[in-house]
């Protein structure tokens, strides 16, 4: 599959050029001292820097959902790396709620073994510098329709289609609801346990909770008006901030690209709404939510809005935008959301396309108030010391970047181990051939 859109930047300078031959309004700035600030939390806890590791599955846990020897592999090599903020990719509640027996999932019975994780993540991140602790938060998941139990809310031709539903699927009732929703109490209280900063109740990309944000045609206490769709999430946090003391986070989707009444934060045409997702952002910061990692759509039908890229994959198509356009989309996302909640922490998402030339854009961002922290997803894949890179050796070598060619998505598709194909050959280009050979 061809894509007319290439990265093809030698300079900050050249790539600024672009961004202003496309009439848009990106912050730049050659100073990266920001990044490096600390942010100290009301409880007195220390985020040591402005820079993030955003979740991202690996698929490689064991058959019971602990940690496996490369989910080991990868969280070492980012408390290495020197990120303040480590978010650890989608862990499921309940076995129901598992995108596949790769997907970690958190339990009575192992949580013992995510407690010896976020130890040796600690103890790798001393090992570089005595009083540098990562602030670790756990994404807690149901993966909804997109699950091996494929668990629905509500019925729509082209959404049943992409998780493979069948039209006359049953529905998840409010009873079973209302026993979900003490699914994800139990975990946070075991993500406590197991010595994590915080949770987050993944609310993006088009997984359960993010599906329900869209429920407007769904019936019963959990579908239909505003407060019927996000009762569920504010229940959970309620509950939470009562009984457990950790921190509150939520990775949540701004717009889901999807045609209301079927997507959130989204109109009739498929442009942003911003009424509901700014209510929602103000209720939650009252309720206590700190932190809010902003993103936005579903990979599994519209990822140029979600991920911008070059190379769109095998599952993918050609982006249909400029990249930069993709780009600008979620870091603005991210500028509405940090204006409406002005004290709390907004991560952003939208930098790994931006390569080396990355860290100009996050501390133009930084400085323009437009979030608090910026967060890498690809880019950890490949480059899983960026942030040492970034804050100590005078910026990102062009050689070790993410080059957006969507392997590592292709992977994550496949049910696969799940990394840098490119930049991690030695570990996943064996999975990716495996993928070629399957493919035939
Ligand atoms: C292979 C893969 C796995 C991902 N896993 C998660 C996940 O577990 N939770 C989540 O919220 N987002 C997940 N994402 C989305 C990323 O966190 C991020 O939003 C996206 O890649 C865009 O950021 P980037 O341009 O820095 O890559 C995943 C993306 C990819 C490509
Ligand atoms: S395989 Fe590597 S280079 Fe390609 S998109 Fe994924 S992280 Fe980036």
């Amino acid at each position: 599959m061809k894509n007319i859109y290439r990265f093809n930047y030698n300079s900050i300078q050249e790539l600024e050029k672009e961004i202003k031959a496309l009439d848009l309004a990106i912050p730049v700035s050659t100073d990266l001292d920001v990044l490096a600030e600390q942010i100290v939390l009301s409880n007195g806890v220390v985020i040591p820097n402005r820079l993030a590791v955003h979740p991202m599955e690996g698929c490689d846990s064991r058959e019971d959902g602990s940690p496996g020897q490369l989910t080991e592999r990868r969280y070492l090599r980012y408390a290495e790396g020197g990120a303040g903020l480590i978010w650890l990719e989608a862990v499921a509640v309940n076995q129901r709620g598992r995108a596949n027996n790769q997907q970690l999932f958190l339990h009575r019975d192992n949580y013992h073994l995510f407690a010896d994780l976020t130890d040796l993540i600690r103890e790798r991140a001393k090992k570089k510098e005595t009083d540098f602790r990562p602030y670790l938060v756990l994404q807690l998941t149901h993966s909804g329709r997109f699950g091996q139990n494929k668990t629905i809310l509500f019925n729509e031709n082209t959404l049943d289609q992409a998780a493979g539903v069948r039209g006359d699927h049953p529905l998840i009732t409010d009873r079973e609801l209302e026993e979900l929703e003490g699914d994800y109490v139990e975990a946070a209280r075991l993500a406590k346990a197991a010595g994590f900063d915080a949770i987050d109740l993944k609310s993006c990309h088009g997984y359960f909770l993010s599906e329900m944000l869209a429920a407007h045609t769904r019936d019963g206490k959990y579908g239909g008006d505003y407060l019927n769709r996000t009762r569920f999430i504010k229940n959970v946090f309620r509950q939470i901030k009562a009984e457990v003391k950790i921190d509150l986070a939520i990775r949540l989707n701004i717009f889901d690209g999807i045609e209301f009444p079927y997507g959130w934060g989204t109109d009739r045409n498929g442009g942003i709404d911003w009424t509901e997702p700014k209510r929602l952002v103000q209720e939650l910061a009252q309720l206590g939510v700190t932190i809010f990692n902003v993103t936005a759509s579903t990979p599994y039908l519209k990822p140029h809005l979600s991920r911008p890229y070059d190379q769109p994959g095998v599952y993918g198509y050609p982006a249909p935008e400029h990249p930069l356009f993709g780009v600008n989309r979620l870091l603005n996302l991210a500028r509405v959301i940090q204006g409406e909640i002005k004290d709390s922490i907004v991560v952003g998402t939208g930098y790994s396309w931006l390569r080396e030339f990355s860290p100009y854009i996050a501390a133009g961002v930084l400085r323009a108030g437009w979030a608090k922290i910026i967060g890498f997803g690809r880019e950890a894949f490949a480059y899983p010391d960026f942030a040492d890179d970034i804050l100590f050796n005078r910026g990102l070598k062009a050689k070790r970047v993410c080059i957006t060619c969507s392997k590592c998505t292709e992977l994550k598709a496949a049910q696969k181990n799940t990394g840098c194909v490119v930049r991690d050959p030695a570990i996943y280009l064996k999975f990716y051939q495996e993928l070629l050979e399957e493919r035939g």
